[in-house]
């Protein structure tokens, strides 16, 4: 039985200062020589306001955090959507070279000749696998790269005297929340289209909704259920006829990389979550990286600079008259965009077309698993073919027992699992959203689903057990309200203080 360690951990800033002394092992004389080399500007006027602590203390403190955590490296992540692969340690050892880690990118361009070559080269594969031209990586996650997608379908309207009227950017139900909120914040109204009873576009309903108004369409393919949009060319056209332009959202590129490409699906750009792809760290614990791909005929509004090659060197191409400007570092977090490189060569064509056999294959095999169980069971049609994820509800189960998603993702983590995701998409009741991909062995899709199966039993048993689970795990069940109210939740231990002395003076 698994069972997560709990320390009454304090905040770091809770400890007082311990004199450390004879446990500080830099040189004063090298210390000083480096202040002499930083500017004025740079040299602080007061001292941080952390404690000085000794290095058992604070090693030991982030230790026992980092045991009070679940990660990749401990168990399966069936996350669903977000899903990060298991990160290789090779691709670690890689980026941490000292030759790339020690880099800074605004050296001159021909002291980093070897980076920029690394990073050609991982463009020129990005390009070959997503069928697009010319790559930016510039974006840390997929909703930045959306985001600055959306402020190029944005620019070329404009650009075209367009943008008076194309004030519409469709997404379909099924979507990923980032796709409605990435138009919304570049201004355009988001209109919705509805999947038909398939779990797809439907395309009858997007005809009536295309029209000079629409500026583009966000899809990602295989979509969210893990179904593949099968109508996408003639979605492409339909989008295109009307003057529209077609964003790829390339979250689930690991159920058709090697099989078929966006570039010739009809997208006009992409953005790639190399987490899910090329077991690169997701965002939240990163940093990560969301590279975007456009077509020729875009490239001109990517973020400046773009790297180039002119036979001889690489250099940075800053002339770019189209540019929507510069969203982050000339190469976003580059030794993320290394790891992903390393992930590629490692696994080579076969090794990528693999992944995605497994990936399919994984989820075809844990549909396997559940398909007699009716509490928790297959949303849509369940003989279409499901790629790298899929769509259970568990409404029966909570219309039999009262247990709903939530409590049972909960009590996953008694049995040393990650949830799936719940409540996504949005568009079936109780939503549970599975996915493996090419990481995970038969033996831990068997645990996964026998751990369903049993949480299944226990729920007609003992309903109130898997209500208040979890029991096992570092922390025990939440205040929903409490966790999520804007007056109580707190991001960091800062707004934490502040809120509590809030609501001290309130009661
Ligand atoms: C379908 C889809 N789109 C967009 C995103 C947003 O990506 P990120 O979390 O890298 O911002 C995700 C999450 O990984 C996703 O699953």
């Amino acid at each position: 039985m698994f069972r997560q360690p709990r320390y009454s951990e304090r905040i770091i800033f809770e400890y007082n200062d311990i004199k450390t002394d004879h446990d500080y092992w830099a040189n004063e004389e090298e210390v000083k020589k480096v202040f002499e080399l930083l500017p004025e500007e740079a040299i602080r006027k007061n001292e941080p306001k952390i404690p000085n602590l000794p290095e058992s203390v604070v090693v030991r403190h982030f230790t026992r955090l980092s045991r009070m955590n679940y990660a990749i490296d401990i168990g399966p992540y069936p996350l669903g959507s977000c899903t990060m692969k298991y990160n290789f340690k090779i691709m670690e050892r890689l980026a941490n070279l000292k030759e790339l880690a020690y880099l800074h990118e605004e050296l001159p361009e021909e002291n980093i000749q070897g980076l920029l070559s690394l990073l050609y080269t991982f463009e020129r594969f990005l390009c070959e696998i997503t069928g697009m031209d010319k790559f930016s990586f510039q974006p840390a996650a997929g909703a930045h790269a959306e985001f600055a997608g959306v402020l190029i379908i944005r620019k070329y309207h404009e650009i075209n005297n367009e943008l008076d009227y194309r004030k519409e950017i469709i997404v379909p139900d099924s979507s990923h929340g980032t796709n409605p909120a990435s138009a919304s914040m570049a201004g355009f109204k988001v209109i919705t289209v509805r999947s038909n009873k398939e779990g797809t576009v439907d395309i009858e309903e997007l005809k009536s909704l295309l029209s000079k108004r629409t500026a583009g369409l966000m899809l990602t393919n295989p979509n969210t259920l893990g179904l593949f949009e099968k109508d996408i060319l003639e979605i492409a056209k339909m989008v295109h006829e009307v003057g529209g332009l077609l964003y790829y959202d390339g979250a689930n590129l690991n159920g058709i990389m090697t099989y078929v490409r966006p570039g010739d699906m009809g997208f006009d750009i992409v953005h790639l979550n190399l987490h899910k792809t090329f077991g690169t760290p997701h965002g939240g614990g990163g940093p990560g990286a969301g590279p975007l791909g456009v077509k020729e005929f875009l490239k001109e509004f990517l973020p400046v600079p773009v790297i180039e090659f002119d036979g001889k060197k690489y250099y940075l191409n800053y002339n770019l008259p189209k540019t929507i400007g510069r969203i982050k570092e000339n190469f976003g977090n580059t030794l993320v965009l290394i790891k992903a490189l390393a992930y590629i060569l490692l696994k080579g064509y076969e090794g990528l077309k693999e992944a995605r056999e497994k990936a399919v294959a994984n989820t075809k095999y844990f549909i396997e698993l559940m398909k007699d169980v009716s509490e928790i069971s297959l949303t849509h049609d369940k003989n279409i073919m499901r790629f790298h994820e899929c769509l259970l509800s568990a409404k029966t189960l909570k219309d039999k027992t009262g247990v709903d998603a939530k409590d049972v993702a909960k009590r996953l983590l008694d049995y040393g699992l990650h949830p799936s995701m719940i409540y996504f998409p949005l568009i079936v009741d109780e939503a549970l959203l599975v996915e493996f991909t090419e990481d995970e062995t038969k033996e831990n899709i068997e645990l996964f689903a026998n751990a369903l199966k049993q949480i299944i039993k226990e729920s007609y048993e003992n309903p109130q057990l898997v209500k208040n689970a979890p029991y096992n795990a570092t922390i025990e069940r939440l205040d929903e309200v409490k966790a999520s109210h804007p007056r109580t939740m707190a991001l960091s231990w800062k707004i934490l203080k502040t809120k509590i002395n809030e609501l001290i003076k309130i009661s």
